[in-house]
């Protein structure tokens, strides 16, 4: 496929090996594909088919054997670690499957959290916390504690910190995958809402075939390898 203005990420050729002992177990077989601005990509596949090293590569956080990322035009595999955490901050929010809190820091405060690490100070990002917050639905546990709360409310918190720095890119590796399928279908809402809501593109991996629905692109991996890639209509 062609690269066009509205390309924010495009995969080429990605090929990952890990080393295990002497030997180098291959992972990822050669990946292809782009995904427009705007987009709700769900990356579907597997246990084990190599979805999170795929998402960790295109995080900047695991380098790719072969291939390259392009994203927002740049090829962020021939920059420097440094580079690359910069633009992570600035273009990027990441969702896990298990959110990580600091417990001795109420809800608001986690939600503030990145700024801390990209050098802002953190009572400057408290307002900031207060309006995305609002946004999840959870204002009126603001003072609790992250891991008082049940795990479709932590993905809520997880979604505003992740949304903290104003990223244009959000990439969530299974957040539903410890879900109920209320909580799921709840979070699901949301990141469809905020999709739309900001032009945010989201790339995100999921089991639950439920939510298939939820998708404006559908990549689907085994062993390796992307076995398709399709638009839908919705
Ligand atoms: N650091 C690593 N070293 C060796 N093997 C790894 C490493 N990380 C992941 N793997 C292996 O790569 C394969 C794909 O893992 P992963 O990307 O986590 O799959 P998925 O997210 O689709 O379940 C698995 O067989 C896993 O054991
Ligand atoms: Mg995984």
């Amino acid at each position: 496929m062609e690269s066009t203005n509205n390309t924010i990420i495009k995969v080429a050729g990605v090929k990952k090996g890990f080393t295990v002992g002497s030997r180098i177990l291959p992972i990822l077989y050669g990946i292809d594909f782009e995904i427009q601005k705007g987009e709700f990509a769900l990356l579907i596949g597997p246990s084990g088919c190599g979805k999170s090293t795929l998402l960790h590569i295109i995080y900047g956080l695991e380098e790719p054997s072969e291939g390259k990322i392009i994203m927002d035009n740049h090829d962020i595999w021939s920059y420097t670690k440094d580079w690359r955490a910069d633009f992570r901050n600035k273009n990027i929010g990441f969702i896990p499957q298990q959110p990580f809190w600091i417990k001795s820091l109420s809800v608001l405060e986690n939600i503030a959290i990145p700024a801390v690490i990209s050098g802002k100070s953190f009572h400057s990002a408290l307002p900031k916390a207060a309006e995305l917050i609002e946004l999840v639905g959870m204002k009126e546990w603001a003072d609790h504690r992250p891991y008082d709360l049940s795990g479709g409310q932590q993905q809520r918190i997880a979604l505003a910190r992740a949304l903290l720095l104003d990223p244009h890119i959000i990439i969530a590796d299974e957040p539903t995958g410890n879900l109920d399928q209320k909580a799921g279908e709840e979070l699901m809402n949301l990141l469809s809402d905020i999709n739309k809501k900001f032009a945010l593109t989201i790339l995100m991996v999921t089991h639950n075939h439920e939510q298939y629905k939820y998708g404006s692109r559908i990549i689907s991996m085994l062993d390796g390898k992307m076995i398709s890639n399709e638009l839908q209509k919705n």
